[in-house]
């Protein structure tokens, strides 16, 4: 009898497993279940799940049991709920998040570990609100500091950008939530986005705009990309042959799927045969403008299905693109190892004050009027509207609806109150009192009716009897400031802040200047200020992170993702007249030709030999440091090997603090014009007082590389090369020379 039993329960369960389809099958390789639901699907099911059935998601496959596919912006929290079919808000109760700080000061960190935390902690917000992709992180170079995007991306150095995508993507999957790296590529500036048709060189695209998305597909594996708006050769990233087809799919062997931006999708044709893979926010310009319900008419569905049906394509692109997609739901969807995550949790508001807390960058503090003695301070002076604006609402589509914030202005009471300061707020200058965003609103009242004279004498007033005199200004997320769809307009600050600052300034010598904004601004007053801070987009924990840093609770130690001009006319996108292009005598495409080649940011100081005002991975601390000692382990390396150098690093003051050491490679011989040097390693490390440490950092045959156009390979040369290793690109003081024996040809 007991033997019957069992016979019976091992047919039933060998019976159900014989059932069970292939594709369903978790035992099963991947690639193997994708095949076999492929083999499945009819045309209506593929055609339904390469484009778009709502603002932000895709269909799944009912029949088979494919969930419905959900992707959200992206990339510093996980934006509010918008209507199935408006890009007004959904009015749901439970789409708060936290607001990591912006990717510029991540970038500052120049510290990966703080990558993965951001990607792991937003992965676990994607999650807990039911998002399978994140539309972010942007990778897009920094070439003009007028760029109206320039916050939501990496900065001006491809390994920098490089060095950090990849962790961010890393941390991000890992909890089964798909990265959409953007916007691929040469989305570099805003103005005309839709209609730039960018011109450059294969040496700079190779060297300079590509590498970072290089890296994520390669070493971070990246699951999505997503098109840029603009054009290349004359054709629209999202369906363009040579990025997409040749480059991305074909050289870097992507796997993943290929997401048009909202909007940038043109055309049935190219897209069906330039690697476009799945289409979303067609008949919108990425924002508003909408035809209602149009799935059906998008580029990618009723014209393509009809297309194939009359024979004009066979399902061989239509295939691929599918496979791409399932290969995205076994990775997402799918996969039943998923956790679910939390949505706010202490944990991820404490990696967005640690994350801000490395990322903030002191530029300056002659005679150490920072960190603020908080023994002595008794009366501080706040100014400034950015002491109190909320800056998670606004920017475009980066824009995110908060549990909270802490503003600037109560961070620094919820530090000081308590240790008897006493801190008083004067607003200085009215910049934009609108607080809301896409239907989000702030809810603060931002209204003002003292005349600009007016503001400004009631700040100087005050300034003159205070210890401290924090002015917190700069950008913010208004249009044609840092938000999306437009660039600045110009360098200098906006709302008449020079002539404050100015005033301040001889009112009071401790004032400290913090500098809120993704992007360097025109500081004519810097010489008369003594503290200046880059204080970026810092989100939930603006407050904490900004007051813990004012304070000395952290001791400074993020480093400038890109270069800080005096003039817009230093940088070489300006003063070769370049931006924002030339209209062709149709007025339908503009022509942006990048003429100055590699020569992007700290590239283009050391050719056209400019004074920045502050360097590309500069940054100061409360401490000092001595780097000491370079060595290199040989003096000649061969193209498949490796060489190391070491470099000693001391905390000589009196606080535990944080250096990044940076290496520059210089090619000192080559057949093609090089950059003088090039960041091809860094380490941030930690040291307490008086302590010291070796530091090693490796390199390889790619840290002497450049792209050879004339025969489309990188390449190295035999001959000499030097390493310099500092604390700054204007200062990487030590070197070393070395050899390579034999070149990579
Ligand atoms: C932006 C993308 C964004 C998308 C969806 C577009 O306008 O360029 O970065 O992910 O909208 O909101």
């Amino acid at each position: 009898m007991k033997f019957l039993l069992l016979a019976t329960t091992l047919t039933l369960t060998l019976g159900a497993q014989a059932q069970r389809p292939v594709y369903l099958d978790e035992t099963k390789p991947v690639e193997q279940r994708v095949e076999d639901a492929l083999k499945r699907m009819t045309l209506d099911e593929k055609i339904a799940v390469i484009h778009a059935q709502s603002k932000f998601s895709s269909a799944g496959v009912k029949r088979l049991g494919f969930t419905d596919f959900w992707t959200d912006d992206g990339p510093h929290g996980v934006r509010p709920d918008v209507l199935w079919d408006e890009w007004e808000q959904a009015g749901q109760t439970n789409d708060s998040c936290v607001a990591f700080p912006a990717l510029t000061c991540l970038a500052a960190t120049w510290n990966p570990t703080m990558a993965r935390l951001y990607g792991h902690s937003l992965g676990e917000e994607a999650l807990y609100r039911g998002k399978d992709m994140i539309l972010g992180p942007g990778v897009n170079i920094y070439r003009t500091p007028l760029g109206g995007r320039n916050f939501e991306y990496m900065g001006e150095d491809p390994y920098l950008a490089g060095r950090m995508v990849v962790p961010y993507v890393q941390g991000l999957q890992a909890n089964g939530v798909a990265a959409c790296v953007k916007h691929y590529a040469l989305n570099n500036d805003e103005e005309y986005r839709h209609q730039v048709n960018v011109v450059v060189s294969d040496r700079a695209l190779h060297e300079i705009y590509l590498p970072a998305f290089k890296a994520a597909v390669i070493e971070g594996k990246v699951w999505g990309i997503m098109g840029a708006y603009n054009l290349y050769k004359d054709q629209h990233n999202c369906h363009n042959a040579i990025l997409l087809n040749q480059i991305l799919k074909r050289d870097w062997a992507f796997d993943g799927v290929v997401v048009s931006d909202w909007g940038g999708c043109h055309d049935t044709d190219q897209a069906v045969r330039n690697g476009l893979d799945m289409e979303f926010g067609t008949w919108t310009d990425g924002l508003t403008m909408g035809k209602t319900n149009a799935y059906s008419s998008y580029y990618l569905a009723d014209a393509y299905k009809r297309a194939i049906r009359e024979g004009r394509y066979t399902e061989r692109e239509l295939d691929d693109k599918v496979r791409r997609v399932l290969r995205l739901f076994y990775r997402t969807t799918m996969n039943r190892q998923r956790p679910i995550g939390f949505l706010c949790s202490e944990a991820h508001y404490d990696a967005a004050r640690k994350i801000g807390n490395e990322g903030i960058v002191l530029l300056k503090n002659r005679q150490n009027v920072l960190p603020i003695d908080t023994l002595t301070a008794r009366n501080i002076l706040v100014v400034g509207e950015n002491a109190v604006k909320m800056m998670t609402v606004g920017g475009g589509s980066s824009s995110l609806k908060v549990q909270r914030e802490l503003s600037p202005l109560d961070g620094l009471r919820a530090t000081l109150a308590p240790r008897g300061v006493n801190i008083v707020w004067e607003r200085g200058y009215v910049g934009d009192t609108n607080g809301s965003f896409n239907g989000v609103t702030s809810g603060q009242d931002l209204s003002e009716s003292r005349t600009p004279d007016r503001l400004v004498a009631d700040a100087v007033s005050k300034a003159r009897k205070a210890d401290y005199v924090v002015f917190f200004g700069g950008l913010n997320k208004s249009d044609y400031q840092d938000c999306e769809g437009h660039d600045r307009k110009e360098y200098g600050l906006p709302y008449g802040q020079d002539r404050l600052i100015e005033a301040l300034a001889k009112a009071n010598r401790n004032l400290i200047v913090v500098n809120i904004s993704g992007n360097a601004v025109a500081m004519p007053w810097a010489d008369r200020v003594n503290a200046i801070v880059q204080g970026w987009y810092l989100g939930s924990e603006t407050g904490h992170c900004l007051a813990d840093v004012l304070t000395g609770r952290v001791n400074p130690s993020g480093k400038l993702p890109f270069t800080w001009p005096r003039t817009l006319d230093d940088v070489p996108a300006h003063r070769l007249g370049t931006y924002p292009g030339t209209w062709r005598p149709d007025h339908k495409i503009i022509d942006e030709e990048y003429k100055e080649g590699l020569y992007v940011g700290y590239r283009g100081v050391d050719r056209y030999k400019t004074r920045p005002l502050f360097a590309f991975g500069h940054g100061l601390s409360y401490t000092s440091f001595r780097i000491s000692n370079l060595r290199v382990d040989k003096t000649t390396m061969t193209h498949d090997g490796k060489l190391t150098f070491t470099v000693n690093v001391a905390n000589t003051g009196k606080r535990e603090g944080a250096e990044v050491i940076q290496l520059y490679i210089s090619d000192l011989q080559s057949s093609l014009p090089r950059p003088v040097k090039e960041l091809k390693a860094f380490m941030k490390v930690s040291l307490r007082p008086g302590e010291s440490r070796d530091v090693t950092l490796t390199i390889d045959n790619a840290a002497l590389s450049f792209y050879d156009d004339s025969r489309g390979v990188w390449t190295s040369e035999p001959g000499d090369f030097e390493a310099l290793v500092g604390n700054t690109s204007d200062k990487p003081n030590l070197k070393v020379r070395f050899k390579l024996t034999d070149g990579l040809h």
